[in-house]
């Protein structure tokens, strides 16, 4: 029998899918050549080893160099490998990079002595900001009076004017690099600047697939993400835009990561990482990641270990809010580090157009700075029917006069604002506004043209102006004329933050912070400042809250361990809407609430732990502990209360496809007894508590309701929370494998031929070039394993899912496959040889997973 290579694994992205549209079979065939699933990375693992340290005493002349000690157990076993890269950090990880010349070899590796894991190399996408809106504009004297808004929100303000902002603290930031001849980042790099150091481990056309070609300065000048976070964390005050950085005092260090654009691996960001422990930060700070829902990547793993010490290390929760729950990211999931989730700022400042001709109020347009244009112009409509849907799609008509020295009105709707601009240039028309459909009043994408967008309102206004032949005209003050739009999603999660908890119920996202809309800076050739958004934005905010506590309490380990519990505490609950009566958002997408810094440096009292992870009902942990801890100098007397969080329904009712985001929330919630209701806490006393959990009895567990909320511990002056997250279903019945026929016209799993057709029956295959049976599969629930094998054709398969111990997959005595070379059984059915096996996958979310086979 020939040795199976079934080597790929390919997903894909669907873009824009309902699950009502069904795909025509050549949908699979046009999937990227990318060939595991997840965001693994073909035939490259990541191998951690035993150090001295793990085994003191035990075998110590073959662990001295556990590098050496693992190639040769490797050549003797006659595994084909490259190393690509060797980690040695006794006490966090030890261990290298490997390409293998055969990914079914990983398992020959997990039997060497001394080896801990293997995991394979993930490849992290490229920190992708939600929007991006650059400045340009000319400077405006009185702007902008609320750019501080993040800072007031979370309390940064008042630290600040008692002169805290993370002096003597060292924060490393894991990005794009960053452009440090900004002067708010203090116009240069090294010893006495604000960026004392970095490294680009990278290069400018690093893309994720190609060679690193690492070099000693991290400047960007070509992304600019990390530029942006480094501003979130330590942009000088005193600057034009009145912006600062959460810790403008603290000292940054930039990794360069990423190259210009593309994505990073899991063995680079590691490499960072342990490069940042031993040039002794404090803080690492990463935002990046890939949807995942488990702990366990090798990123993730480190991290954890790195906050274990009591470094504090935040990661992006992720922008796959849309995608639904279940969802959170990686290296974010890591168990011990900071998930951090977005909440929208409260305005978003933007710019008043004049009007002249007719009373009429300004009118607002989105951009933070006057469009630089003098003079006042009259206006021109496209089109004078204000429900056209594709106005100035097509190229305008004859009659239309020399459109320069006009400010002309369009319509939003079918294609790109620059196409319509395009078409209104080739009439020299050099200014337009571009009046809202009902899409959303935002920043848009003009390209190289002089344009914004207004409000529909006030586009309608024009247009009926324009048509009715009266004189109207526009100047755009270039000072004076800014205002704060209230933003009508301001204070609450933005609608991209992705949704946790991890699969196995971990608490991620931990804690908010705002990420929507925020000003920071950008490079210089890139614009010098912008408006971003994203949990890569939330992500620096918490590392500079982080930067503030250690400079307040002491950069200890103590305080570093204590540091998520302290902010989980002290968070400020978000609700779902601004809708009076509406639940409280999940705290699976909130964590512990929007950060307030204020509150978590100042108080006195230490409430532990700041989460209750009552798992899903066939582990469910009802009765939890937690005590609260006096240290100021008067007693304090304290009350106890339960305020639940809606709960979400994370799938849609009557599948096993997860409900998209907003996911929607229920008010069956859990309810909760107290050992006490309250009680006084003496200086120096520490009162312990229980809370006895009882899941909600009226949600459909069909739809795995994630239940969540705080119990609140309230004093005369101050508020803190425990907060809770339980499942009211067993994840054991969770659906794993899509059997429907939903995502392509036929029943899942499906085998495909190398034409794009089906294959119902007996086909005959070359296994020459493109000539193989492909697996096309989609996973509807995330799995810790996934294994295929190959079975003869009249072999009797019985479910044998309900036999006891089946469902504890990873153990690996249930396997009988001594190489995949011999006969063997699986969960008693007999078996030729297996094809395919991974760990800890992802459940697709419009993705599709197809496997492909060459024997
Ligand atoms: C800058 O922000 C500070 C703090 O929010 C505010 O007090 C001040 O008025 C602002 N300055 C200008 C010029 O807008
Ligand atoms: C901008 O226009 C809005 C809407 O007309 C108005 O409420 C606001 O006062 C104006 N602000 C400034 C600074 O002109
Ligand atoms: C607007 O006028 C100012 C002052 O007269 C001049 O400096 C500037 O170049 C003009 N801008 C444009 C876009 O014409
Ligand atoms: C645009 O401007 C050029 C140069 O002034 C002129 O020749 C041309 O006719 C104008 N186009 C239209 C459509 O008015
Ligand atoms: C508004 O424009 C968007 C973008 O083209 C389009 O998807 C949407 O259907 C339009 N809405 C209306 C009401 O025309
Ligand atoms: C903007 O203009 C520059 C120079 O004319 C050109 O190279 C670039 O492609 C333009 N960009 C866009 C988005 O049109
Ligand atoms: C929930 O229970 C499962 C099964 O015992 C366990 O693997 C998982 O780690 C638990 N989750 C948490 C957050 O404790
Ligand atoms: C596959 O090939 C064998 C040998 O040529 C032939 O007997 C058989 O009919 C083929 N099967 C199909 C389904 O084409
Ligand atoms: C499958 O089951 C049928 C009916 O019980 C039996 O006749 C057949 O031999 C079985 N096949 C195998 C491979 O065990």
């Amino acid at each position: 029998m020939k040795t199976f290579a079934w080597s790929c694994l390919v997903s894909w992205t669907l873009a824009g899918t309902t699950l009502a549209a069904k795909f025509p079979i050549s949908a699979w065939q046009d999937a990227s050549k990318q060939s595991v699933p997840g965001n693994a990375v073909p035939n490259k693992f990541i191998v951690e080893v035993e150090s001295v340290g793990d085994i003191p005493g035990k075998r110590e002349v073959e662990t001295r160099n556990p590098h050496a000690t693992l190639y040769s157990a490797l050549r003797k076993r006659d595994v084909g490998f490259q190393v690509n890269k060797e980690f040695n950090h006794e006490g966090i990880f030890v261990g290298a990079s490997v390409t293998l010349d055969n990914a079914n070899d990983r398992k020959e590796i997990l039997q060497i002595p001394g080896v801990k894991a293997v995991r394979p190399l993930i490849r992290v996408p490229a920190p992708k900001p939600v929007s991006v809106h650059v400045v340009t504009g000319v400077d405006d004297p009185a702007l902008p009076p609320d750019s501080e808004s993040t800072h007031v929100l979370t309390g940064v303000d008042k630290l600040h004017a008692q002169g805290i902002a993370g002096k003597g603290i060292k924060i490393g930031i894991l990005d794009t690099g960053i452009d440090f001849t900004h002067p708010v980042l203090g116009g240069g790099i090294g010893p006495g600047f604000k960026i004392i150091g970095g490294f680009d481990f990278v290069g400018d056309a690093f893309n994720g697939l190609n060679t690193p070609i690492p070099d000693p300065s991290p400047l960007d000048q070509c992304n600019g993400h990390g530029t942006h976070v480094a501003g979130i964390i330590g942009a000088n005050p005193g600057n034009e835009f009145n912006i600062s950085g959460v810790a403008f005092e603290a000292s940054l260090t930039s990794y360069r990561i990423f190259g210009c654009t593309g994505d990073t691996t899991d063995d680079i960001i590691i490499e960072a990482l342990l490069r940042g422990v031993s040039e002794g930060q404090d803080i690492l700070t990463m935002s990046l990641g890939g949807s995942d829902g488990w702990t366990e990547s090798s990123s993730s793993v480190v991290s954890s270990r790195i906050s274990d010490t009591g470094k504090i290390v935040t990661i992006a929760a992720g922008n796959d809010g849309s995608k639904g729950a279940f969802f959170t990211s990686s290296p974010g999931n890591a168990i011990s580090s900071f998930s951090c989730a977005s909440l929208d700022n409260t305005v978003e400042q933007i710019q008043n157009a004049t009007v002249h001709g007719v009373t009429h109020d300004p009118i607002p347009y989105f951009d933070l700075f006057p469009l630089a244009i003098n003079g006042t112009l009259p206006i021109f409509a496209t089109s004078t029917d204000t429900t056209i849907v594709d106005d100035a799609c097509d190229p305008l008509p004859d009659s239309t006069p020399d459109l320069s020295g006009f400010v002309v009105i369009v319509r939003r709707g079918t294609c790109t604002f620059v196409q319509k601009l395009t078409n209104v240039a080739a009439k020299n028309g050099t200014l337009a506004l571009i009046y809202d459909n009902g899409t959303g009043f935002s920043a848009i994408a003009v390209g190289n043209f002089t344009a914004t967008s207004i409000q529909a309102d006030d586009g309608v206004f024009l247009v009926n102006a324009f048509a009715a032949g009266q004189k109207v005209a526009l100047s755009f003050p270039q000072s004076g004329g800014s205002f704060a739009l209230p933003d009508p999603t301001g204070g609450l999660i933005s609608s991209f933050s992705s949704f946790g908890p991890t699969n196995d119920m971990f608490f991620k996202p931990a804690i908010t912070a705002p990420g929507g809309n925020i000003l920071s800076t950008l490079p210089i050739p890139l614009g010098s400042f912008g408006i971003d958004s994203g949990t890569s934005m939330a992500t620096p905010f918490i590392a500079g809250v982080s930067a503030l506590l250690f400079g307040v309490k002491g950069n200890t380990p103590s305080v570093g361990i204590g540091a998520r519990t302290l902010f989980e505490t002290t968070g400020q609950r978000v609700s779902s809407s601004h809708t009076d009566g509406d639940p409280l958002s999940s705290v699976a997408v909130q964590g512990g609430g929007l950060v307030d810094a204020f509150s978590a440096i100042t108080t006195d009292i230490v409430v532990t732990p700041g989460e209750f992870l009552l798992n899903d009902t066939a582990h469910f942990k009802p009765l939890q502990t937690f005590t609260v801890k006096n240290n100021g100098p008067a007693a304090k007397s304290f009350t106890l209360s339960h305020v639940p969080a809606g709960t979400a329904l994370t799938l849609q009712p009557g599948t096993p496809f997860p409900a998209d985001g907003p996911v929607p929330l229920s008010t069956d919630f859990a309810t909760v007894e107290f050992s006490e209701t309250s009680f006084t806490v003496h200086p120096g006393q520490t009162q312990k508590l229980t809370a006895h959990f009882t899941a909600p009895t009226g949600a459909d567990s069909s739809v795995l309701p994630i239940f969540s909320g705080f119990i609140v511990i309230s004093s005369a002056d101050e508020t803190f929370h425990v907060n809770y997250v339980g499942l009211a279903a067993s994840l054991k019945n969770a659906q794993v494998i899509d059997t429907s026929d939903v995502f392509f016209g036929v029943d899942l799993p499906a085998l495909g031929a190398s034409d794009g057709s089906f294959i119902s029956g007996p086909s005959n295959f070359t296994f020459v070039g493109d000539d193989l049976p492909t697996l096309i599969m989609r996973l509807t629930f995330g799995t810790p394993q996934l294994r295929i094998d190959l079975v003869a054709p009249d072999v009797n398969i019985t479910t044998t899912s309900n036999q006891p111990g089946f469902s504890s997959v990873t153990k690996r005595s249930l396997f009988t496959f001594p190489n995949a070379e011999t006969l063997g059984t699986f969960a008693q059915v007999k078996t030729l040889g297996p094809l395919f096996e991974f760990d800890f996958l992802p459940r697709n979310s419009d993705v599709n997973v197809r496997i492909k086979g060459a024997m």
